[in-house]
C-alpha cells in the first residue's frame, strides 16, 4: 500500500495521504476548530497547537502507514485542494479480524454541507477495496447526532451502546458503536 498512490476522489472532496508539509494548514485547521474538535478528542499536551507538535503528528501518521497500523487521509476541496479535515482508519488489526476503527473531523465553516458524508464513504472504500479489510467500526457519543447521521448515510449499522468507552476531554464517555462490513456494501 504506498502512500502516494491514494488520492481518491468524490464529487466535493478529495482524501489524500498527509505529508510532513501539510503540518501548517493542519495547524491553522486545528486552530480555528479548538473548541468546536475539542468535546470529541483526547486530552492535548499543552504544545499540541504548535507546529512542531502538528508536524510530529503527520510523522507519526506516516511511521503508522508504513506499519500498516493506521491509514490516515487529509480530506480536501477536490477543486481548490483547501483542506477541509481529516479522516483515519485506526487500530488495524489482521488475522481473524480484519478491521479498523474510523475517525474524522470537518471544519465547522464548512459543516452541513456533506463532506464529512462523502469523506466517510470513500474511506470505507478504500478499507475494503484498497487494505483489504472486512469490518469498519465507528464510536460515536450519544449527543453527536450529526456524526451519527454521517454513518447512517453511509450504511453503517448502530450496534449498541458501550458505557465509559473512551476518554475524551478527560472523561470517560459512553460511546454507540457503528459498524459495516464488506458484505453491507457489495449488497
Ligand atoms: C460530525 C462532523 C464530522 C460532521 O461533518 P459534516 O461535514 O457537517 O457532515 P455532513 O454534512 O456530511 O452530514 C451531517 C449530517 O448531520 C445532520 N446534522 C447536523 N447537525 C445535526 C443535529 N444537531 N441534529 C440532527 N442532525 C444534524 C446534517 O443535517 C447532515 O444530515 P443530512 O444530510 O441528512 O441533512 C463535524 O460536525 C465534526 O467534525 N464535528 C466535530 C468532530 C466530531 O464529532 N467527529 C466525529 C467523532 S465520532
Amino acid at each position: 500500500l504506498a502512500r502516494s498512490d491514494f488520492k481518491l476522489e468524490g464529487d466535493i472532496v478529495a482524501l489524500r495521504a498527509p505529508t510532513r508539509s501539510d503540518a501548517r494548514e493542519l495547524l491553522t485547521l486545528r486552530v480555528r476548530n479548538e473548541r468546536f474538535f475539542a468535546p470529541f478528542e483526547p486530552a492535548r499536551e499543552a504544545d499540541f497547537l504548535t507546529l512542531d507538535a502538528q508536524e510530529r503528528v503527520l510523522a507519526g501518521d506516516l511511521e503508522a502507514w508504513r506499519t500498516g497500523q493506521a491509514y490516515a487521509f487529509v480530506i480536501v476541496e477536490r477543486r481548490s485542494e483547501r483542506m477541509l479535515g481529516w479522516v483515519r482508519l485506526s487500530n488495524v488489526a489482521r488475522g481473524v479480524w480484519q478491521n479498523a476503527t474510523l475517525g474524522y473531523a470537518v471544519d465547522e465553516s464548512v459543516n452541513g454541507r456533506g463532506v464529512a458524508t462523502e469523506a466517510v464513504g470513500l474511506v470505507v472504500r478504500f478499507a475494503f477495496e484498497h487494505a483489504g479489510l472486512h469490518r469498519v467500526q465507528a464510536a460515536v457519543m450519544p449527543r453527536n447526532v450529526a456524526s451519527a447521521r454521517v454513518l447512517a448515510k453511509n450504511g453503517f449499522r448502530a450496534e449498541g451502546r458501550s458505557l465509559r468507552y473512551l476518554c475524551l476531554a478527560g472523561a470517560w464517555e459512553d460511546h454507540d458503536i457503528y459498524a459495516i462490513t464488506r458484505e453491507d456494501v457489495r449488497s
